[in-house]
């Protein structure tokens, strides 16, 4: 049995990777700002330090694995592009730069990072915005998404979650990951009913864009189902998956680029 560090783990699809992990008699330790194991505010740096430090104690220096699912969806608000930054960007590279060698040292670990198949699916993401936050400079990630006022969270997710991407594959092949014998990947769902998507629905305007979205099997994903790919990605069946970014988005990345290869 190992030990596995879940950020996100008081919710939705983190809080269903806890059960299963939990179910199948691992050890974990979950990471939230509310309700968990280390309760930490991602959006800080000391936030981040505190969570890092802290799964790194009570791990004892063996990770067998991490699950970053820690994330805020957009919606409106005057912080919230910066929040989406430093959560779902860098609230997932630090945390992992702390968590490397204690990941080595397990020798066969393998990690999983939430994407989303808005990577793929969502129209004009400034680039500068994405290379500002692969440079970690927020300040100027949020400076590219200005001119889109309102919009600027919903722009800000989709940079947060390109730039989280190309981080996971550019570090993954490296002699530093890949080559310590971790497996660094990425999982890129849908629309998963989970609270996330709750409160994007309870906006009438986003129920009405996120209903219009195509779908071509239909409906809403389930945090569980998702959970049991997660499970997958952490198994020995994964160890020659490296680098990967797996939709599991019910046909939504396949409808727009079928043949964008
Ligand atoms: P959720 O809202 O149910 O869970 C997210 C968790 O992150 C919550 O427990 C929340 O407390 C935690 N969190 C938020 N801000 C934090 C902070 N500052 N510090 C520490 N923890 C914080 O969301 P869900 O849907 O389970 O999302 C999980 C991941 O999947 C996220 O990264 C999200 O962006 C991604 N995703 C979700 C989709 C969906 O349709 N639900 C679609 C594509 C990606």
């Amino acid at each position: 049995m190992g030990t596995y560090a879940v950020t996100g783990a008081a919710s939705g699809m983190g809080a269903a990777v806890v059960d299963r992990l939990v179910g199948d008699g691992h050890t974990v330790i979950g990471v939230d700002i509310k309700e968990a194991d280390v309760v930490a505010d991602l959006s800080t740096p000391e936030g981040r330090r505190t969570a890092a430090t802290a799964v790194l104690d009570r791990a004892g220096g063996v990770l067998d694995g991490a699950v970053l699912a820690a994330g805020l969806g957009p919606a409106p608000g005057r912080d919230r592009a910066r929040l989406i930054a430093e959560v779902n960007y860098l609230g997932v590279v630090e945390l992992l730069e702390a968590w490397r060698p204690a990941l080595a040292a397990a020798e066969r670990a393998k990690v999983v990072v939430f994407s989303s198949n808005s990577t793929t699916t969502m129209p004009m993401v400034p680039r500068r915005a994405v290379r500002a936050l692969l440079d970690r400079d927020v300040p100027k990630a949020l400076g590219s998404l200005r001119m889109f006022g309102k919009m600027a969270p919903s722009f800000a997710y989709g940079a947060s979650k390109i730039a989280v991407s190309q981080w996971v594959r550019r570090q993954a092949v490296t002699r530093e990951w890949a080559g310590a014998g971790i497996r660094l990947n990425a999982i890129a769902p849908g629309a998963i009913l989970t609270p996330l998507l709750e409160q994007q629905l309870a906006t009438p305007a986003e129920a009405k864009r996120i209903n219009a979205f195509p779908v071509p099997i239909g409906g809403f994903g389930d945090p569980g189902q998702l959970a049991a790919w997660v499970v997958f990605m952490l198994s020995d069946a994964a160890d020659f998956l490296c680098g990967s970014v797996v939709f599991v988005d019910g046909g939504s990345d396949a409808w727009f680029r079928a043949d964008d290869w």
